[in-house]
Order: C-alpha cells, then sequence, then structure tokens
C-alpha cells in the first residue's frame, strides 16, 4: 500500500515560513534521532537557503546510542550545527542556547559593531508532527506555552515566545512533504507515530519493521515476540505476525497485535532502535 499524506495546512506552513524567513537569524530544524533523514523535510534545505541552520536530533534517548553518533557525524561534516537532545527529560537548554549563538555569531558580531549589547536572535523551530518541537519550545521559554499533544498534523498557530535568554522564538506548525517518493520514508514515520493511523495499516507498517528488526535488532525482535529465534529466523513474516498475535493472547487480530507492536516501539519497548542508518 502506498502512503500519501498531504494535509493542506502543512503547505501553508511551509509558505508562512517562507514569508517569515527573512525575520529570522537561525533555523532550527527538529528531527526524529531514530529516523533522521526520513523525518527531514526534503524541501527544507531550499527554504533555509544560507540561514545558520541547526539540527537537533531529537528523541535520542529512544535512538540507538551507536546510531546517533554516526548520524551526529554526518551532518556535521555536511556543515551543520548539530545538538543530540532529549527534550523530554532533560530541562538543561544551556547547550541549545549556545549553539543559538554560535550558530548565529556572524549575525551577533555585526549588530554589536553596529553598537547593540546582547542583541535579539531570532529563531524558528521545523520539524514534521510529533518529533518534539513544542516540547523543545516549553523548555527553552521555561513554561508550559505551547501545546504538546501526540496528535500528528494538528494544526498550531505562530506567534514570537521570548525566552530567559537574548533569544525570541517563533513557533510555527510542523512541516511534512506533499508526498513520499521512497515507500519506505512513509512506512517510517507511520511507525514512529508522525503519520494519521487513518492513512496507513498498521500490518502494513508492522511487517516493515519486523522486516527491518529481523535484520538490524534480531535479539530485540525474538524477545518481544516470544517466540524462539528458529521461529522469528525460519516463519515468513505474515505467519510470525500470526504466532505472535496468538502468543500474546489476541486469537487472530494480527491488527491489534500490530498496533501494540508500534506503540511499544514508540516508547522505546524493543530497546533503543534506529529505524535508519547513515549509509555506509
Ligand atoms: P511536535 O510539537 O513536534 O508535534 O511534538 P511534541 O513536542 O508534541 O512531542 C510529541 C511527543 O513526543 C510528546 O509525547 C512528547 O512528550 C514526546 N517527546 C518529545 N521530545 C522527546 C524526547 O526527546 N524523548 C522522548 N522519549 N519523547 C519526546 P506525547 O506522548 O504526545 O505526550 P506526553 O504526555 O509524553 O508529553
Amino acid at each position: 500500500m502506498a502512503i500519501q499524506w498531504y494535509p493542506g495546512h502543512m503547505n501553508k506552513a511551509r509558505v508562512q515560513l517562507e514569508d517569515k524567513l527573512s525575520l529570522l537569524d537561525v533555523i532550527v530544524e527538529v528531527v526524529d534521532a531514530r529516523i533522521p533523514a526520513s523525518s527531514r523535510n526534503p524541501l527544507i534545505s531550499d527554504i533555509v537557503g544560507d540561514k545558520p541552520h541547526i539540527i537537533i536530533l531529537n528523541k535520542a534517548d529512544l535512538a540507538d546510542p551507536n546510531e546517533i553518533n554516526k548520524w551526529e557525524a554526518k551532518l556535521k561534516s555536511d556543515g551543520k550545527f548539530v545538538l543530540k537532545l532529549d527534550a523530554q527529560h532533560n530541562t538543561n537548554m544551556a547547550p541549545l542556547f549556545k549553539l543559538i549563538k554560535l550558530a548565529a555569531k556572524e549575525r551577533i558580531d555585526k549588530l554589536e559593531a553596529k553598537g547593540a549589547s546582547n542583541p535579539t536572535i531570532r529563531i524558528c523551530l521545523v520539524g514534521i508532527p510529533n518529533c518534539g518541537k513544542s516540547t523543545i519550545i516549553n523548555r527553552l521559554v521555561g513554561r508550559n506555552v505551547a501545546i504538546v499533544g501526540d496528535r500528528p498534523g494538528v494544526t498550531k498557530g505562530q506567534s514570537w515566545l521570548k525566552t530567559s535568554e537574548s533569544v525570541q522564538i517563533l513557533d510555527t506548525p510542523g512541516i511534512l512533504w506533499p508526498k513520499f517518493e521512497d515507500q519506505a520514508v512513509g512506512f517510517r514515520l507511520a511507525a514512529l507515530g508522525s503519520i494519521k493511523e487513518s492513512v496507513f495499516h498498521a500490518d502494513d507498517v508492522a511487517l516493515f519493521v519486523m522486516e527491518y528488526l529481523k535484520e538490524n535488532y534480531f535479539k530485540s525482535l525474538v524477545k518481544f515476540s516470544r517466540l524462539s529465534e528458529q521461529s522469528v529466523n525460519e516463519l515468513p513474516l505474515p505467519e510470525l505476525l500470526l504466532a505472535m498475535t496468538e502468543k500474546y493472547g489476541m486469537r487472530d487480530d494480527y491488527e491489534k497485535m500490530s498496533l501494540f507492536l508500534l506503540n511499544q516501539l514508540r516508547k522505546g519497548r524493543l530497546g533503543r532502535i534506529n529505524l535508519e542508518k547513515v549509509e555506509a
């Protein structure tokens, strides 16, 4: 099944961001550390142009530590400012403020040369739904201003937010691309909850995830399946899903089992897993 999702407000968000770009000093792009490429909007580089560009690898607590380090090195070698973050549990935003000021150094130097002291830097956070933008904004602002929700695609209004540092934030809705050219990208996003559940079949996504786990995190899959290594190794994936469904006492409700697998994966219950690795 091809997953396609193109809510009109996503395009509106892109246009709004393009409109506001001249007001911004730094763009902070938030990606999901478990799928750093698939959770990036291919349009973002065009939109950002040569503005300083920070990439936050968020949800680092859920991602595979080895893989995040590789992604961090790769993105840095591409000339980006990069920060690994667990915005859910980490309240210390000093490293992010420091990176924002480093990214804006040229602008700060210019304003200071004109006599400004401690000039205000304006930033915006961008990213696909559910990558943690609102959580990070709340952390930066230090109180609960932005609405944190778990429903992908929820529209949020734009406004400037003050922080305790000389940094102001434009709250902006997430941006998603109009079309997934690569179906695997859609599956990865669906697996981690960045696509509304109504647009995909949970069992298709679960089978995609199981295939990936079998190849890359075999032990985690075996443990989760409650089946033997041999069964996981030898059963064709649809049969393995049915065997797991039965093992979990869900009779033949493989849809329920699929949703359960995806939920557990999202919460990190299968371990710290990356659904996307840096290509060698
Ligand atoms: P968005 O604005 O980009 O759409 O994302 P949002 O901040 O609403 O975050 C989406 C979900 O991801 C929230 O969970 C949030 O708590 C969680 N989250 C954000 N950053 C991190 C992180 O670094 N690590 C982990 N583990 N989770 C993170 P939720 O279930 O919707 O709400 P909540 O009840 O957990 O707050």
